[in-house]
């Protein structure tokens, strides 16, 4: 075993684990997961719920798994026939309030009480008396309610308010069988992080609004990917129902968000689902804009660049992946170019108990990407540039106000309003980032890789692609 590491066992199993792990930790190690309700990795340890006893030799009584460090040679039963009975004993008296709710419950599928009475094996209650009953649901938040009945009492969305968020405004209130989260009578749950409550809350107790009734969890695919809401480069999964994406979770990262996302994130999914794409690559013809294959629009474009030289000036999205903006370098490298990007702006809100974990001023997953790709922020400079240049790329800026005497062409998801892009001589259907693979840099400078969820539509490709097989056919080397 190595130096420095403490030696237990679990379940038979023997792990070494560096000192000061929890046994529950300790636990997963082994493959072994003790069941737990209060106890979350991303929350400090309140040890008020006693899901997770478990027997420890030589302990006088059983112990709970969250609050019990290791130390050399423990040995531990999770399966002792004592820490069984006790579990059992615990989901019986949660059992005893908690409401049939299930064929209704937005939790249902991922909930960890049908999960660990179904592990664990307590199918009821003995008592025959009333459950306690509250008001059937309260709106906590903009994006959050509230439903009493089935609240456990664990207390994780309480210290994710106080500790992580530290904005304290949910307690315990009342005591015993009339205990019941509160919120203060002056606040409402709007910190701009708080939609993590509904993730941590292991029943349908906390809910979102946005996402209420939209699927059952047995519905929904999951696809790790990379919020596009600023440049933290938060990991997220992007659940789809249908091929529709409908909700945005965090995926943990300790590096980088931990368990966490903030509601601008967790709501920057609409856009995915537009219907407005453009589904089909178009050319110019007798003054307006057609729909044709790939080959024709690729002949063109190639025509374009062929009989073009001289200065050439890139517009990209900062939200466009690294591969794309690599494609466009490569694609425009026999001019003389200059590719530049904007950035939108908004206010900048940490988390405060992470470390270096903000939603970011800079809502751009890519920014830093495009700067190390060659990519300039002086976008004023570059829109003057591509008055004169001889061929200008515009890569998903649907609303780029560019003028040109040279030729457009414009490789996007959607068609702006009254936009530039109408004007291209060819439009290129690209995927948005839901339906390909890629790569994002964020602020760190952390490369990250997100992965498809859906498919495009109609013809759409992604953007990688299609400039890349272009630089192909140029003969173009690719380019670092
Ligand atoms: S609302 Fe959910 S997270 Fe909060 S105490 Fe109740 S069960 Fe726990
Ligand atoms: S902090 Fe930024 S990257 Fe993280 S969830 Fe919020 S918007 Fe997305
Ligand atoms: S998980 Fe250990 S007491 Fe709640």
């Amino acid at each position: 075993m190595a130096d420095g590491l403490i030696n237990l066992t679990i379940d038979g199993a023997p792990v070494s684990v560096p000192p000061g792990t929890l046994v529950i930790e300790a636990a997963k190690q082994a493959g072994v997961l003790v069941p737990h309700y209060c106890y979350h990795p991303g929350l400090p340890v309140a040890g008020v719920c006693r899901m997770c006893l478990v027997e420890i030799e030589k302990a006088p009584k059983l112990q709970i798994a969250c609050a019990t460090t290791v130390t050399e040679g423990m040995v531990v039963k999770t399966q002792a026939p004592a820490a069984k009975d006790a579990r059992q004993s615990v989901l019986e008296f949660l059992l005893i309030n908690h409401p049939l709710d299930c064929p209704i419950c937005d939790q249902a599928g991922e909930c960890e009480l049908q999960d660990f009475v179904f592990q664990e094996g307590q199918p009821g209650t003995r008592y025959g008396e009333f459950a306690k009953r509250f008001n059937p649901v309260e709106d906590f938040g903009p994006d959050v309610l509230y439903v009493p009945n089935r609240c456990i009492l664990c207390t994780r969305c309480v210290r994710f308010m106080e500790d992580v968020a530290k904005e304290p405004v949910l307690n315990v209130s009342e005591r015993g069988d009339r205990a019941f989260i509160g919120i203060h009578p002056e606040a409402r749950l709007d910190h701009p992080w708080a939609g993590n409550v509904v993730d941590l809350c292991p029943v349908g107790s906390l809910l979102s609004k946005d996402f209420l009734h939209k699927a059952r969890a047995w519905e929904l695919d999951k696809t790790a990917s990379i919020c596009t809401g600023c440049s933290q480069g938060c990991n997220i999964t992007l659940d789809t129902r249908d091929e529709v994406v409908v909700r945005v979770r965090p995926r943990p990262n300790l590096d980088i968000n931990r368990y966490f996302i903030c509601d601008h994130g967790r709501m920057h999914y609409r856009w995915m689902n537009r219907g407005d794409r453009i589904e089909a690559p178009l050319v110019k013809k007798d003054g307006g804009l057609h729909a044709t294959d790939w080959d024709e629009a690729f002949a063109r474009v190639l025509a374009i660049l062929r009989g073009a030289s001289g200065k050439a000036v890139a517009l990209v999205s900062p939200g466009a992946s690294s591969e794309a903006l690599a494609a466009t370098k490569r694609l425009l490298s026999g001019f003389s170019w200059t590719g530049a990007f904007q950035v939108v702006m908004g206010e900048e809100a940490p988390l405060s108990g992470v470390p270096n974990l903000a939603l970011r001023a800079e809502r751009a997953p890519n920014a830093k990407g495009a700067e190390q790709l060659g990519y300039t922020r002086d976008y004023a400079q570059a829109l003057a540039a591509a008055k004169s240049a001889a061929v200008v790329l515009v890569l998903d800026e649907p609303d780029c106000a560019v003028e040109t005497d040279g030729a457009l062409i414009y490789a996007g998801t959607v068609l702006g309003e009254d936009a530039a892009c109408r004007r291209a001589e060819v439009v290129l259907p690209i995927a948005n980032v839901a339906e390909e693979e890629g790569t994002f840099t964020n602020l760190d400078g952390r490369e990250q890789r997100y992965y498809q969820a859906k498919p495009a539509p109609g013809m759409a490709q992604p953007a990688a692609w299609v400039l890349g097989q272009l630089a192909q056919e140029m003969g173009l080397a690719e380019v670092q």
